[in-house]
């Protein structure tokens, strides 16, 4: 019997393959940029599986083409390149990785925050530049932690590992989400829902966590930041396309807020021609909010688990439409 096809869109970090290669012939693109949308087409025709990145886009064409198709894992948790729906209705699940990169994108968002508050960067830059002359009492001025509220947009389980961070720094915690929490965790975490104006309008820092959808695309725009304090810092580890980036560039350039931290820009990577990277007042790191060592590994053996088990017919250990097994039952 022929083996069944897998193409991987990218080289996986430290995961065990062995069952993979058992039960099927698999190829590894393996130059440092994605595959091309061309490339990606041709190859869905031939395969079995995919295991593919935030970085190829996966629409309705690419899904349709793929005439055997059994599995589309995904290396992350965020899913917004991928056309669910077009694969829901030709059966085929759809695999993510979610869990496994809380801590550290909880972790990056946090380091984003207190660089953003207190300067970090242009402080670095400062040495390096030869300007350290002497101690001065007004120089690279931020802003406290302690005693200011921390407003969080999306509160799933990034947002609260965010929240479970900001009470070791004792700031009141807001959070803003679609659903409500039930009162007991709101209280056993400390934190007070709020409509999105009113957190907006009271927060000192925002820090946006929820995934991207039409609903909140371009979710901060040009009235949030109307309504946002003028010493106020957004933060965005989520996905770039929440913010309206020009109104953000306006928000900053007028002071109607203090500054910005993005580890996700819209679109990826940035242009350089991007009017942000002309600003001091906003740092831009290359969405690295799951960047570590240990959870990049784990995050790659889920979404190959994903995939040897979509491959099986199994159902998929993380699964974002199980829709696909309803429909068989
Ligand atoms: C995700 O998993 O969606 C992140 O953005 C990348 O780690």
């Amino acid at each position: 019997m022929s083996k069944l096809k897998v193409f991987i869109t990218r080289r996986l970090p430290q995961v065990e393959l062995e069952q993979l290669h058992e039960i099927a012939e698999v190829e590894t693109w393996t130059e440092r940029q994605p595959p091309p949308y061309s490339v990606l087409l041709d190859k869905v025709k031939q395969i079995d599986g995919l295991l593919c990145l935030l970085t190829d886009s996966i629409d309705k064409q690419l899904i349709e083409a793929a005439k055997s198709l059994k599995v589309i894992s995904q290396m992350a948790v965020g899913y917004d390149n991928i056309d669910v729906a077009a694969a829901t209705a030709r059966g085929i699940p759809v695999g993510n990785t979610p869990g496994v990169l809380t801590n550290a994108t909880a972790d990056l968002t946090w380091a984003l925050l207190m660089a953003a508050a207190r300067k970090i960067v242009e402080a670095e830059k400062f040495v390096k530049a030869g300007q350290w002359k002497t101690w001065e009492p007004t120089l690279l001025l931020g802003a406290d932690l302690s005693g200011s509220t921390l407003g969080i947009i999306g509160f799933g389980r990034i947002g609260q590992a965010v929240a479970r961070r900001a009470r070791g720094f004792d700031l009141k915690i807001l959070y803003y989400s679609k659903h409500r929490k039930e009162s007991e965790l709101e209280q056993s975490m400390g934190v007070e829902y709020a409509e999105l104006d009113t957190l907006l309008s009271e927060s000192d820092f925002v820090t946006l966590h929820a995934s991207l959808s039409t609903e909140t695309y371009h979710l901060i725009s040009d009235r949030s930041f109307q309504l946002m304090k003028s010493s106020a810092i957004l933060i965005n580890t989520a996905r770039g396309a929440i913010v309206d980036e020009l109104a953000l560039y306006r928000a900053l350039i007028t002071n109607q807020i203090a500054g910005a931290a993005l580890d996700v820009t819209d679109p990826e990577p940035i242009s350089m021609d991007s009017l942000l990277l002309k600003l001091d007042n906003v740092i831009i790191t290359p969405h690295i909010g799951s960047a570590s060592y240990q959870t990049r590994a784990k995050m790659a053996q889920m979404a190959v688990n994903n995939l040897i088990a979509g491959l099986k017919a199994e159902k998929l250990p993380n699964c974002v439409n199980n829709e696909v097994y309803e429909q068989l039952e």
